[in-house]
Protein backbone atom coordinates (compact mmCIF):
# COMPACT_ATOMS: atom_id res chain seq x y z
CA UNK A 1 0.00 0.00 0.00
CA UNK A 2 1.56 2.78 -0.95
CA UNK A 3 0.58 4.99 2.40
CA UNK A 4 2.55 2.27 4.40
CA UNK A 5 5.54 1.83 5.07
CA UNK A 6 7.68 -1.43 6.39
CA UNK A 7 8.57 -1.64 10.02
CA UNK A 8 12.53 -1.32 9.32
CA UNK A 9 11.89 1.15 7.05
CA UNK A 10 10.58 3.02 9.92
CA UNK A 11 13.44 2.04 12.34
CA UNK A 12 15.95 3.35 10.12
CA UNK A 13 14.28 6.93 9.11
CA UNK A 14 14.02 7.92 12.53
CA UNK A 15 17.50 7.17 12.87
CA UNK A 16 18.50 9.05 10.06
CA UNK A 17 16.21 12.25 11.08
CA UNK A 18 18.72 12.40 13.96
CA UNK A 19 21.80 11.39 11.58
CA UNK A 20 20.39 14.44 9.27
CA UNK A 21 19.49 17.03 11.64
CA UNK A 22 21.03 16.63 14.74
CA UNK A 23 24.89 15.14 13.62
CA UNK A 24 25.57 16.17 10.39
CA UNK A 25 24.78 19.54 11.17
CA UNK A 26 26.36 19.73 14.55
CA UNK A 27 29.05 17.58 14.79
CA UNK A 28 31.96 18.14 12.08
CA UNK A 29 33.40 14.55 13.12
CA UNK A 30 30.07 13.00 12.56
CA UNK A 31 30.86 9.94 9.77
CA UNK A 32 28.16 8.46 8.28
CA UNK A 33 26.98 4.82 8.87
CA UNK A 34 26.64 4.55 5.39
CA UNK A 35 26.26 7.47 2.39
CA UNK A 36 23.47 5.48 0.84
CA UNK A 37 21.13 5.39 3.76
CA UNK A 38 20.12 9.30 3.06
CA UNK A 39 18.56 7.95 -0.13
CA UNK A 40 16.46 5.33 1.36
CA UNK A 41 15.56 6.53 4.46
CA UNK A 42 14.08 10.39 3.60
CA UNK A 43 11.29 10.52 3.79
CA UNK A 44 9.81 14.10 2.30
CA UNK A 45 12.55 16.60 2.77
CA UNK A 46 13.45 17.77 -0.70
CA UNK A 47 15.63 20.75 0.83
CA UNK A 48 17.97 17.06 1.98
CA UNK A 49 18.11 15.47 -1.23
CA UNK A 50 16.58 13.47 -3.76
CA UNK A 51 15.26 10.21 -1.72
CA UNK A 52 13.24 7.01 -2.70
CA UNK A 53 10.05 6.94 -4.36
CA UNK A 54 7.22 6.23 -1.14
CA UNK A 55 4.83 3.64 -2.89
CA UNK A 56 8.47 1.38 -3.19
CA UNK A 57 9.54 1.51 0.10
CA UNK A 58 8.41 -2.42 0.88
CA UNK A 59 10.37 -3.15 -2.09
CA UNK A 60 14.03 -2.14 -0.26
CA UNK A 61 14.85 -5.81 0.93
CA UNK A 62 18.58 -4.51 1.51
CA UNK A 63 19.48 -3.20 4.09
CA UNK A 64 17.93 -5.87 6.03
CA UNK A 65 16.82 -5.30 9.87
CA UNK A 66 20.24 -6.34 11.31
CA UNK A 67 21.86 -3.94 9.41
CA UNK A 68 19.33 -1.07 10.92
CA UNK A 69 19.89 -2.23 14.47
CA UNK A 70 23.69 -1.75 13.54
CA UNK A 71 22.84 1.67 12.09
CA UNK A 72 20.89 2.67 14.67
CA UNK A 73 23.74 2.00 17.53
CA UNK A 74 25.85 3.91 15.27
CA UNK A 75 23.53 6.82 15.84
CA UNK A 76 22.80 6.61 19.43
CA UNK A 77 26.30 6.11 20.16
CA UNK A 78 27.13 9.54 18.20
CA UNK A 79 24.08 11.65 19.57
CA UNK A 80 24.97 10.56 23.51
CA UNK A 81 28.57 11.62 22.72
CA UNK A 82 27.84 14.59 21.48
CA UNK A 83 24.94 15.59 24.33
CA UNK A 84 27.85 14.63 26.63
CA UNK A 85 30.92 16.63 25.13
CA UNK A 86 28.35 19.45 24.38
CA UNK A 87 28.74 22.48 26.79
CA UNK A 88 26.20 24.82 27.65
CA UNK A 89 25.75 26.99 24.60
CA UNK A 90 25.75 24.06 22.42
CA UNK A 91 23.27 21.92 24.27
CA UNK A 92 20.85 24.94 24.26
CA UNK A 93 20.66 24.35 20.49
CA UNK A 94 20.88 20.56 19.68
CA UNK A 95 18.25 19.98 22.89
CA UNK A 96 15.49 20.88 20.96
CA UNK A 97 16.13 19.28 18.16
CA UNK A 98 16.77 15.84 19.96
CA UNK A 99 13.59 16.75 21.13
CA UNK A 100 11.80 17.13 17.85
CA UNK A 101 13.71 13.64 17.08
CA UNK A 102 12.04 12.14 19.72
CA UNK A 103 8.63 12.98 19.43
CA UNK A 104 9.10 12.93 15.28
CA UNK A 105 9.82 8.43 16.44
CA UNK A 106 6.83 8.27 18.60
CA UNK A 107 4.82 9.54 15.73
CA UNK A 108 5.93 6.46 13.71
CA UNK A 109 6.30 4.19 16.44
CA UNK A 110 2.33 4.49 15.78
CA UNK A 111 2.76 4.07 12.23
CA UNK A 112 4.60 0.87 12.94
CA UNK A 113 1.53 -0.72 14.40
CA UNK A 114 -1.10 1.17 11.97
CA UNK A 115 1.29 -0.10 8.81
CA UNK A 116 1.84 -3.66 9.97
CA UNK A 117 -2.23 -4.48 10.98
CA UNK A 118 -2.46 -3.07 7.71
CA UNK A 119 0.16 -5.20 5.95
CA UNK A 120 -1.52 -8.71 8.45
CA UNK A 121 -5.07 -7.61 7.22
CA UNK A 122 -3.83 -8.50 3.74
CA UNK A 123 -2.74 -12.12 4.42
CA UNK A 124 -5.86 -14.21 4.03
CA UNK A 125 -4.20 -15.95 7.33
CA UNK A 126 -5.19 -13.21 9.48
CA UNK A 127 -1.99 -13.10 11.36
CA UNK A 128 -1.64 -11.65 15.29
CA UNK A 129 0.51 -9.49 15.80
CA UNK A 130 -0.17 -9.91 19.81
CA UNK A 131 -2.78 -12.55 21.15
CA UNK A 132 -3.59 -10.12 24.16
CA UNK A 133 -4.32 -7.24 22.48
CA UNK A 134 -7.74 -5.63 23.36
CA UNK A 135 -9.62 -2.65 22.32
CA UNK A 136 -9.07 -0.03 25.37
CA UNK A 137 -12.28 0.08 27.36
CA UNK A 138 -14.32 2.99 26.49
CA UNK A 139 -15.17 5.36 29.30
CA UNK A 140 -18.33 7.21 28.07
CA UNK A 141 -19.49 9.84 29.76
CA UNK A 142 -23.28 10.50 30.44
CA UNK A 143 -24.70 10.36 26.84
CA UNK A 144 -26.13 13.01 24.85
CA UNK A 145 -24.50 16.40 23.85
CA UNK A 146 -21.83 19.24 25.56
CA UNK A 147 -22.61 22.55 24.47
CA UNK A 148 -20.58 25.09 22.51
CA UNK A 149 -21.20 28.61 23.60
CA UNK A 150 -21.82 31.62 21.00
CA UNK A 151 -18.57 33.17 21.34
CA UNK A 152 -15.05 33.67 21.10
CA UNK A 153 -12.67 31.12 22.29
CA UNK A 154 -8.99 30.56 22.77
CA UNK A 155 -7.85 27.68 20.78
CA UNK A 156 -3.66 26.42 19.49
CA UNK A 157 -1.07 25.83 21.77
CA UNK A 158 0.28 28.04 24.58
CA UNK A 159 4.02 27.46 23.95
CA UNK A 160 4.33 25.44 27.19
CA UNK A 161 6.36 22.06 26.70
CA UNK A 162 6.85 20.29 22.78
CA UNK A 163 4.66 21.21 20.76
CA UNK A 164 4.89 20.74 17.11
CA UNK A 165 4.66 24.06 14.99
CA UNK A 166 1.13 23.35 13.08
CA UNK A 167 -0.28 23.55 16.94
CA UNK A 168 -0.12 26.87 17.13
CA UNK A 169 -0.05 30.04 17.11
CA UNK A 170 -2.95 30.29 19.91
CA UNK A 171 -5.73 32.59 18.62
CA UNK A 172 -8.97 33.13 18.92
CA UNK A 173 -11.99 31.79 17.05
CA UNK A 174 -15.27 33.03 16.40
CA UNK A 175 -18.26 30.16 17.15
CA UNK A 176 -21.67 29.58 16.49
CA UNK A 177 -23.76 27.84 18.92
CA UNK A 178 -23.06 24.17 18.12
CA UNK A 179 -23.17 20.87 20.77
CA UNK A 180 -20.40 18.45 20.30
CA UNK A 181 -21.09 14.76 21.59
CA UNK A 182 -19.99 13.36 24.77
CA UNK A 183 -19.65 9.70 23.54
CA UNK A 184 -17.32 8.60 20.15
CA UNK A 185 -19.67 6.45 17.86
CA UNK A 186 -20.18 2.72 17.96
CA UNK A 187 -20.16 -0.05 15.91
CA UNK A 188 -23.68 -0.50 16.98
CA UNK A 189 -24.58 2.41 15.52
CA UNK A 190 -22.57 1.52 12.36
CA UNK A 191 -24.64 -1.36 12.29
CA UNK A 192 -27.41 0.70 12.15
CA UNK A 193 -26.06 2.80 9.24
CA UNK A 194 -24.83 -0.72 7.09
CA UNK A 195 -28.97 -1.58 7.85
CA UNK A 196 -30.35 1.47 6.57
CA UNK A 197 -28.55 1.12 3.09
CA UNK A 198 -26.14 4.28 4.35
CA UNK A 199 -23.43 2.95 1.73
CA UNK A 200 -26.17 2.76 -0.76
CA UNK A 201 -27.31 5.96 -0.40
CA UNK A 202 -25.80 8.66 -2.55
CA UNK A 203 -27.59 11.12 -1.15
CA UNK A 204 -26.08 11.21 2.28
CA UNK A 205 -22.48 11.21 0.52
CA UNK A 206 -20.01 13.82 -1.00
CA UNK A 207 -19.37 13.46 -4.28
CA UNK A 208 -15.89 12.39 -4.20
CA UNK A 209 -16.73 9.67 -1.14
CA UNK A 210 -19.53 8.47 -3.12
CA UNK A 211 -17.19 8.05 -6.33
CA UNK A 212 -14.66 6.57 -3.33
CA UNK A 213 -16.79 4.22 -2.20
CA UNK A 214 -18.11 2.95 -5.45
CA UNK A 215 -14.63 2.31 -7.16
CA UNK A 216 -12.94 1.04 -3.98
CA UNK A 217 -16.38 -1.38 -3.20
CA UNK A 218 -17.12 -0.27 0.57
CA UNK A 219 -19.56 -1.73 2.29
CA UNK A 220 -18.23 -1.37 6.07
CA UNK A 221 -15.53 -0.09 7.74
CA UNK A 222 -11.47 -1.03 7.00
CA UNK A 223 -10.87 -4.45 8.20
CA UNK A 224 -14.38 -5.63 8.56
CA UNK A 225 -15.17 -8.93 6.78
CA UNK A 226 -18.72 -10.58 7.02
CA UNK A 227 -17.95 -14.52 8.38
CA UNK A 228 -21.19 -16.90 8.44
CA UNK A 229 -23.17 -13.76 8.05
CA UNK A 230 -21.63 -11.87 11.44
CA UNK A 231 -18.91 -9.18 10.98
CA UNK A 232 -15.30 -9.72 12.12
CA UNK A 233 -12.77 -7.51 11.95
CA UNK A 234 -9.10 -7.60 11.65
CA UNK A 235 -7.27 -6.23 14.54
CA UNK A 236 -3.88 -6.10 16.12
CA UNK A 237 -5.20 -9.60 17.68
CA UNK A 238 -5.92 -11.16 14.85
CA UNK A 239 -9.68 -11.51 13.48
CA UNK A 240 -12.25 -10.71 15.83
CA UNK A 241 -15.96 -10.29 16.10
CA UNK A 242 -17.11 -6.67 15.80
CA UNK A 243 -17.76 -5.76 19.11
CA UNK A 244 -20.92 -3.38 19.31
CA UNK A 245 -20.04 -1.12 22.44
CA UNK A 246 -16.40 -0.60 20.84
CA UNK A 247 -16.20 3.00 19.25
CA UNK A 248 -16.19 2.31 15.33
CA UNK A 249 -12.47 2.44 13.64
CA UNK A 250 -10.72 2.65 10.44
CA UNK A 251 -13.07 4.84 8.81
CA UNK A 252 -12.92 7.23 6.18
CA UNK A 253 -13.88 11.22 6.26
CA UNK A 254 -16.21 10.33 3.56
CA UNK A 255 -17.45 7.76 6.01
CA UNK A 256 -17.44 9.71 8.81
CA UNK A 257 -19.58 12.43 6.77
CA UNK A 258 -21.99 10.29 5.29
CA UNK A 259 -22.84 9.11 8.77
CA UNK A 260 -23.74 12.13 10.32
CA UNK A 261 -25.49 13.33 7.76
CA UNK A 262 -27.35 10.20 7.94
CA UNK A 263 -27.94 10.67 11.70
CA UNK A 264 -29.23 14.44 10.94
CA UNK A 265 -25.85 15.86 12.45
CA UNK A 266 -22.37 16.58 10.98
CA UNK A 267 -18.63 16.50 12.07
CA UNK A 268 -17.28 19.03 14.77
CA UNK A 269 -15.09 21.55 13.32
CA UNK A 270 -11.31 21.48 15.17
CA UNK A 271 -12.40 24.31 17.36
CA UNK A 272 -15.53 22.98 18.57
CA UNK A 273 -13.68 19.97 19.35
CA UNK A 274 -10.79 21.27 21.19
CA UNK A 275 -13.49 23.82 23.21
CA UNK A 276 -14.92 21.05 24.36
CA UNK A 277 -11.96 18.74 25.38
CA UNK A 278 -10.11 21.47 27.03
CA UNK A 279 -13.99 21.98 29.24
CA UNK A 280 -13.62 18.14 30.11
CA UNK A 281 -16.94 17.36 28.21
CA UNK A 282 -15.74 14.50 26.05
CA UNK A 283 -15.40 10.80 26.86
CA UNK A 284 -12.63 9.07 25.02
CA UNK A 285 -11.02 12.13 23.53
CA UNK A 286 -7.56 10.14 23.66
CA UNK A 287 -6.25 6.88 23.59
CA UNK A 288 -9.27 5.13 21.78
CA UNK A 289 -9.65 6.24 18.23
CA UNK A 290 -8.59 9.04 16.05
CA UNK A 291 -11.60 11.85 15.61
CA UNK A 292 -12.40 13.15 12.08
CA UNK A 293 -13.57 16.72 12.20
CA UNK A 294 -14.92 18.53 9.27
CA UNK A 295 -11.91 21.22 9.28
CA UNK A 296 -9.58 21.33 6.30
CA UNK A 297 -5.80 21.48 7.36
CA UNK A 298 -4.78 24.52 6.87
CA UNK A 299 -2.58 27.13 8.86
CA UNK A 300 -3.90 28.66 11.70
CA UNK A 301 -3.59 32.85 11.47
CA UNK A 302 0.10 34.11 11.73
CA UNK A 303 1.62 30.51 11.13
CA UNK A 304 5.71 30.20 10.77
CA UNK A 305 7.02 27.05 9.44
CA UNK A 306 9.97 26.55 11.83
CA UNK A 307 13.36 27.77 9.81
CA UNK A 308 15.16 25.24 7.33
CA UNK A 309 14.64 22.06 5.90
CA UNK A 310 12.70 21.13 8.95
CA UNK A 311 10.06 23.65 8.00
CA UNK A 312 9.09 20.50 5.72
CA UNK A 313 7.68 18.78 8.96
CA UNK A 314 3.93 20.02 8.71
CA UNK A 315 3.46 23.36 6.60
CA UNK A 316 3.75 21.80 2.71
CA UNK A 317 0.70 19.33 3.86
CA UNK A 318 -1.66 21.76 4.48
CA UNK A 319 -3.83 21.01 1.26
CA UNK A 320 -6.37 18.38 0.64
CA UNK A 321 -6.66 16.68 3.91
CA UNK A 322 -9.04 17.17 6.86
CA UNK A 323 -7.92 17.05 10.50
CA UNK A 324 -7.94 14.67 13.01
CA UNK A 325 -8.46 15.40 16.94
CA UNK A 326 -7.76 12.91 20.00
CA UNK A 327 -5.68 9.94 20.04
CA UNK A 328 -5.82 6.38 19.25
CA UNK A 329 -4.53 3.32 20.77
CA UNK A 330 -1.75 3.21 18.94
CA UNK A 331 -0.56 6.71 20.16
CA UNK A 332 2.66 7.00 22.49
CA UNK A 333 1.80 7.61 25.84
CA UNK A 334 2.57 11.30 26.67
CA UNK A 335 2.55 12.23 22.97
CA UNK A 336 -1.13 13.11 22.76
CA UNK A 337 -2.38 16.86 23.77
CA UNK A 338 -5.69 18.89 23.10
CA UNK A 339 -4.05 20.87 21.07
CA UNK A 340 -2.75 18.37 18.56
CA UNK A 341 -3.75 18.42 14.61
CA UNK A 342 -3.17 15.23 13.16
CA UNK A 343 -4.01 14.70 9.22
CA UNK A 344 -4.84 12.38 6.72
CA UNK A 345 -6.52 12.87 2.80
CA UNK A 346 -10.47 12.11 3.89
CA UNK A 347 -10.31 8.44 1.82
CA UNK A 348 -7.55 7.02 4.80
CA UNK A 349 -9.19 4.48 6.53
CA UNK A 350 -6.15 2.55 7.75
CA UNK A 351 -5.23 4.51 10.66
CA UNK A 352 -7.07 4.13 14.02
CA UNK A 353 -9.68 6.84 12.85
CA UNK A 354 -13.53 7.44 14.40
CA UNK A 355 -15.76 10.04 14.97
CA UNK A 356 -17.92 11.53 17.35
CA UNK A 357 -20.88 13.86 15.97
CA UNK A 358 -21.73 17.04 16.44
CA UNK A 359 -24.55 20.04 15.67
CA UNK A 360 -25.48 23.60 15.90
CA UNK A 361 -27.69 23.53 18.83
CA UNK A 362 -31.17 24.96 19.11
FE1 LIG B 1 9.08 10.88 9.42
Amino acid sequence: MPDASPTKWHRAHTTWFFEQFLLLENDPHYQRFDERFGYLFNSYYVAVGPRHARPERGLVTRPGAHEITAYRAHVDAAVEQLLTAGHEEALQKIIPIVEMGLHHEQQHQELILTDILHAFAQNPTHPVYDGKWQMPGSQPNSAGFADVASGIHTIGHDDEGFFFDNEGPQHRVFLQPARVARNLVTNAEWFDFIAADGYATPALWLSDGWDMAKAAGWEAPGYWQKVDDEWFTMTLGGLRPVDPAAPVCHVSYYEADAFARWRGCRLPSEAEWEVTARAGALADAFGSVWQWTQSSYAPYPGYRPVAGALGEYNGKFMVNQMVLRGSSLATPEGHARVSYRNFFPPSARWQFSGLRLADDGN
